[in-house]
C-alpha cells in the first residue's frame, strides 16, 4: 500500500500540553487534528451511563456492540464527539469522565475496537494525532512522532486551570493525585501502554510557555517532514 498522506504522532501523559499543540500545530500545517483521547472517553462515558465497573472487561465489552462512535468537525474547527448520534463533546471533558477513559482504555478489545477508526482518518487525510499508543500501535510508521512530557506538578498545575476555566473547581491536591494514578495505569498496563516509540523525539516542556512548546514542535516537525 502506498502512503499517500503525512502524519504526526504525538504521545504522552495527561496533561503535558498534547492536545492544545497538537491542535496548533495541525493548524499551521494545514493538517487534521484528531484527538484520540476524547475517543476513549467517548466509551467512558457510554461505560459511566451503563453504569458499569470501567475496568471490568466482562461488563465493558458487551457494550461495545451498542456503541457507535463518529467524530466530525464542527463551524467552530473543534472535533465534536458523537456517540450514537448525541452530541458529548463537552460532557466528555467532566472530571470523572477522565478515570472512566483510562480504565476502559486498558481492556485490549476496547483498543481493537477503536484502532481502525483511527487508521482510517490517518489515511484519509494529512494528520497530526495525539494519544497514548499513537507512534507504537496506531501509526507505527508516522512520519514524525514527538513524545510529548513535563513534570508531574507542572501537568497538574494545567489540567487544574484547565478545570477551572470550564467551572469545575476541583482542589489541586486532587487533580495532582487523579494525574499520578491515571499515568501509573496508562504505563503500566498490558495493552499498548504509554512508552515513547525507540523512533520519537521526546519533548520536555516543564520550563516551557505554550508559544515556546508550540515553537519546538513546529521545529522538530518540520525537521522530519523536510519541509
Ligand atoms: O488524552 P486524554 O486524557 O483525553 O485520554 C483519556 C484516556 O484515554 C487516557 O487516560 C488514556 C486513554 N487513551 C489511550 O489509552 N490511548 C490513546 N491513544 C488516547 C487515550
Amino acid at each position: 500500500m502506498t502512503k499517500q498522506h503525512r502524519s504526526i504522532a504525538i504521545d504522552g501523559p495527561s496533561g503535558a500540553g498534547k492536545s492544545t499543540l497538537a491542535r496548533r500545530l495541525a493548524e499551521t500545517l494545514g493538517y487534521l487534528y484528531v484527538d484520540t483521547g476524547a475517543i476513549y472517553r467517548t466509551v467512558g462515558l457510554y461505560a459511566f451511563r451503563a453504569g458499569v465497573n470501567p475496568a471490568d472487561g466482562g461488563a465493558v465489552i458487551p457494550l461495545l456492540k451498542e456503541i457507535q462512535i463518529r467524530l466530525a468537525y464542527g463551524a467552530d474547527g473543534l472535533q465534536h464527539m458523537y456517540l450514537n448520534g448525541e452530541d458529548v463533546t463537552g460532557e466528555i471533558r467532566h472530571h470523572e469522565i477522565s478515570a472512566y477513559a483510562s480504565a476502559v482504555s486498558a481492556i485490549p478489545e476496547v483498543r481493537a475496537f477503536l484502532l481502525a477508526q483511527q487508521r482510517a482518518l490517518a489515511e484519509e487525510h494529512d494528520v497530526v494525532m495525539d494519544g497514548r499508543d499513537i507512534g507504537t500501535v496506531v501509526l507505527p510508521d508516522a512520519d514524525v512522532k514527538i513524545f510529548l512530557t513535563a513534570a508531574p506538578e507542572a501537568r497538574a498545575r494545567r489540567r487544574w486551570l484547565e478545570l477551572r476555566e470550564r467551572g469545575q473547581e476541583t482542589p489541586f491536591d486532587t487533580v495532582l493525585r487523579d494525574l499520578l494514578e491515571r499515568d501509573e495505569r496508562d504505563t503500566k498496563r498490558a495493552a499498548a501502554p504509554l512508552r515513547q516509540a525507540e523512533d520519537a523525539v521526546l519533548a520536555d516542556t516543564t520550563e516551557k510557555d505554550l508559544e515556546q512548546s508550540l515553537a519546538l514542535l513546529t521545529q522538530i516537525a518540520k525537521e522530519h517532514l523536510g519541509a
